[in-house]
């Protein structure tokens, strides 16, 4: 078995993110600006985007935090998202999820400029991935897609089982997948939580791609000796011995599958670092108008 490093992984790009961040500036331009919006006070959703913007500190980008209450309006996060994207300032910008749940996710998304999308979730970009036009890549998928590359994961012709169809990682990644490039060429089957028997199909897979947020659902017994197990869960579990009185928990149960595996991703260390990088990279992207070069300087 041999493991995942997205931790390492991450740290590279960061660094080559960093040094891109230095040659804009040395050829006068200004640093990529990415804004995030948090409706709220969900406490994982507080540790996430303040990663995000740490990690924005870290490769000179500028960052700005939008804080709304929980008791926002639909209307008052519209009118945010109607001035950040006509503000030139602002290269992208994201709306952290879950939002409270009187707002309605799908509107939210769909009010983002898809050139300004750099999570990727809105129709427009899903829609040019899918037909692997230029496009945000949401920012999981991407960061799972690289680690298969970097860690030169055969893909074409295997049989890829993705447990979860979230709009965020399972539905994209079975996208990405399928396309005709690599990574990509594998043959994909998205499970979710009315397929029947999931472990016959699990047992198939050369790579078992677990999305579905459920502590260790993942057991030894649903694992194909060789398989390439990639953990997108992240569920915080009672830890009373931690210092902050929880662990981070994978949705596999990593102890007892890892024997098992060719390759797999630690939780944590794995896919977690790796989907801040996407989201920077996307920014960065945006900031260099490199997925709509076509719309640079039109009011549309
Ligand atoms: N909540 C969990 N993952 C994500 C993400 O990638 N983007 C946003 N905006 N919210 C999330």
């Amino acid at each position: 078995m041999q493991l995942i490093d997205g931790k390492y992984t991450a740290e590279t790009i960061r660094e080559e993110i960093r040094q891109e961040v230095s040659r804009m500036i040395n050829e006068g331009l200004r640093p990529p600006h990415l804004v995030a919006v948090l409706a709220g006070n969900d406490g994982a959703s507080e540790t996430y985007v303040a990663n995000k913007i740490r990690t924005c500190a870290e490769v000179g980008f500028r960052s700005t935090l939008e804080r709304l209450p929980s008791d926002v309006s639909e209307d008052e996060v519209l009118s945010l998202i109607d001035r950040l994207n006509a503000d030139d300032s602002v290269d992208g910008f994201i709306v952290q999820l879950p939002l409270p749940a009187h707002i309605d996710v799908h509107r939210i998304t769909e009010r983002i400029r898809p050139e300004k999308d750099v999570d990727g979730f809105h129709p427009v970009n899903l829609g040019r991935m899918t037909e692997e036009l230029p496009a945000y890549i949401p920012a999981t998928p991407k960061g799972i897609i690289q680690l298969l590359e970097r860690y030169k994961i055969e893909t074409e012709g295997k049989h890829c089982v993705v447990v979860g169809r979230s709009n965020i990682v399972g539905t994209p990644v079975s996208i990405l997948l399928s396309r005709n490039t690599y990574p990509g060429n594998c043959t994909v089957t998205l499970t979710h939580s009315r397929t029947q028997n999931l472990r016959a199909l699990t047992l198939q897979a050369d790579i078992l791609i677990a999305a579905i947020g459920k502590p260790y659902f993942i057991t030894a017994d649903m694992v194909k000796e060789g398989a390439v197990v990639v953990d997108v869960g992240m569920t915080r579990v009672h830890a009373p011995e931690r210092k902050l009185g929880f662990k981070l928990a994978g949705d596999v149960d990593f102890e007892h599958v890892a024997p098992k595996c060719s390759w797999i991703t630690p939780v944590p260390g794995g896919v977690g670092p790796m989907t801040i990088m996407g989201l920077l990279q996307n920014t960065l992207l945006a900031a260099q108008h490199r997925v709509y070069p076509e719309h640079v300087g039109q009011d549309i």
